[in-house]
């Protein structure tokens, strides 16, 4: 480290964020519920994204207790378009745990909320400084880049190790008295203030203290390794549809969009679809299908995960029989009309395709 933790620090970023901050709902509560569910919904998304999510999510679920009992399905559909859908699966199954081992109350310290599913390092601080004032320092992609400047850090921030430094730093700086401000503060700070790119360095508060300012190093600080290339992969989706209803399939776990709706999927190593192995795996599927059944798709879809690039073309297969029972059960297959479409949870792939098609309205 560069730079000497100074008691200073707390007080002008503080004073800061008492100028700056933007007026947010989470920040007018001190329900540790209500404080979780912003956490969970800000993690890897932007306020301005994860703000009408927040608000949908209190309304519906003024409660943990309305969390608890709410179906899945529901939960997933009202976290639709969000992404990294386990968070939603893990905070259903943690409202779920509250209810029934914790009577209904959050737990009031980090170590204790460190043991609820989903509830990372990150998560419990936030709960455990904004609902309940502890002293521990929040740790996230804002707190990792004003520390690493200000301080003059280079440590890898995408290297597990590098937390240990990070969180020493910030839990000297963090004040006894103003723990939950100091965290808001310096998060705010980094998201408004000393953002990634064009920092607003030149009326920054901590310009003249700021290592990475007094050194030119800026656009250098923090140091972040690449994460590796997506995995690309192809999807052909096979939509089956009989009078008006098609067929859809929840997803099982192991692989993405667990507990998510899609169709058929037939997958393959590359986007242009093998039309004779497809054929051959429906027809030994029961789907007594030939190739002039297959529509061919209109366009690709295209979605990129953290860690895969999904290609995706549909094709349309208009059955004018009604596939039987078995066969639907062993592909897990059901039928479901357009409104029935719109309740169930989908990738947004999937709800991309739906809307271009005009099986769903684009409300
Ligand atoms: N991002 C994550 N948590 C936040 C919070 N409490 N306020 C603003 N942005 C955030």
């Amino acid at each position: 480290m560069e730079n000497k933790p100074s008691p200073l620090f707390a007080q002008i970023i503080i004073e800061w964020y008492q100028r700056h901050k933007r007026a947010l709902p989470w920040r007018d509560t001190t329900d540790p519920y209500l404080i979780w569910l912003s956490e969970v919904i800000l993690q890897q998304t932007r306020v301005a994204q994860g703000l009408p999510y927040f608000q949908r999510f209190a309304e519906t679920y003024p409660t943990v207790q309305h969390l608890a009992t709410a179906p899945q399905d529901e939960v997933l559909r009202l976290w639709q378009g969000l992404g990294y859908y386990s968070r939603a699966r893990n905070m259903h199954h943690t409202a779920q745990q509250i209810v029934q081992e914790y009577g209904g109350e959050f737990p009031d310290r980090y170590e204790e909320l460190l043991k609820l599913r989903g509830v990372g390092c990150y998560t419990a601080a936030a709960i455990a400084s904004f609902a309940f004032r502890e002293k521990v320092a929040v740790l996230d992609g804002n707190v990792f880049r004003v520390l690493a400047r200000v301080f003059g850090l280079s440590d890898d921030i995408a290297a597990p190790a590098s937390r240990k430094v990070f969180q020493q730093l910030a839990n000297e700086l963090i004040p006894a008295d103003a723990p939950d401000i100091f965290n808001q503060a310096i998060m705010e700070f980094g998201a408004i203030q000393c953002t990634p790119v064009m920092p607003d360095c030149l009326f920054c508060p901590l310009q003249q203290s700021c290592f990475a300012f007094m050194h030119g190093m800026v656009q250098e600080l923090p140091v972040k390794s690449k994460a590796k290339a997506a995995r690309p992969r192809f999807f052909h989706y096979i939509v089956f549809v009989h009078e008006g209803e098609y067929y859809m399939r929840k997803r099982l776990g192991g692989d993405i969009w667990e507990g998510l709706y899609d169709f058929y999927l037939h997958e393959s190593d590359s986007k242009v679809l093998d039309t004779v192995t497809l054929l051959k795996e429906l027809n030994g599927a029961g789907i007594p299908v030939r190739e002039t059944h297959l529509l061919p798709p209109r366009k690709e879809y295209k979605h990129v995960l953290s860690h895969q690039k999904i290609t995706a073309r549909f094709y349309l297969i208009q059955l004018d029989f009604r596939l039987k029972e078995e066969v639907l059960q062993e592909a897990r297959l059901a039928p479901y009309s357009s409104e029935k479409i719109e309740a169930l949870p989908k990738p947004i792939l999937i709800d991309s395709y739906l809307k271009d098609e005009k099986i769903l309205l684009n409300l």
